[in-house]
């Protein structure tokens, strides 16, 4: 297991003047500067900010891009909106699920301002519409992250 070094989260921190409502800023500039929320991160937010464990877990899994494993290589999003599940996204991720490997993470969004496109996904924060699992495919291999 690598070493935590607590000096980046609590440099953040004092940006933000330790103030605990100020958690969710913290928490999206942990994300910028680390890649993802480790758990030693949580215990040190919670502890700095006066906050109980459970309360920085909460706000951790209730947005989606507080991830908190270190992400793969390449980054897949694929939007779970309402015009995006209705020209099939589901069965996109379901594809997706079946055939990415370990060097892409692969998740949800919740809408890309891309609906007339739908369904669409962000790959390394670029947006691609109107993908099936072919075309999904074709640009997984372009970035050679299929298994
Ligand atoms: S619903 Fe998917 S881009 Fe808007």
């Amino acid at each position: 297991m690598s070493e935590y070094d607590p000096q980046p989260v609590s440099q953040l921190i004092e940006q933000h003047e330790a103030r605990p409502e100020m958690l969710v800023q913290i928490l999206h500039a942990v994300v910028a500067r680390l890649g993802y929320v480790p758990e030693d991160a949580i215990r040190q937010l919670a502890d700095e900010l006066n906050l109980s464990r459970a309360d920085v877990h909460g706000v951790v899994s209730y947005y989606h891009d507080f991830r908190t494993e270190p992400p793969g290589r390449h980054v897949v999003k694929i939007c779970q909106a309402e015009a995006c599940q209705a020209m099939g996204s589901r069965e996109l991720v379901a594809h997706a699920e079946s055939s990415l490997g370990s060097d892409v993470t692969l998740e949800p969004v919740y809408c890309l301002g891309n609906c007339a496109c739908a369904p669409s996904i962000m790959v390394d924060g670029k947006t691609i519409g109107r993908v099936d699992s072919k075309r999904f495919d074709r640009v997984l291999a372009r970035l050679g992250g299929t298994a």
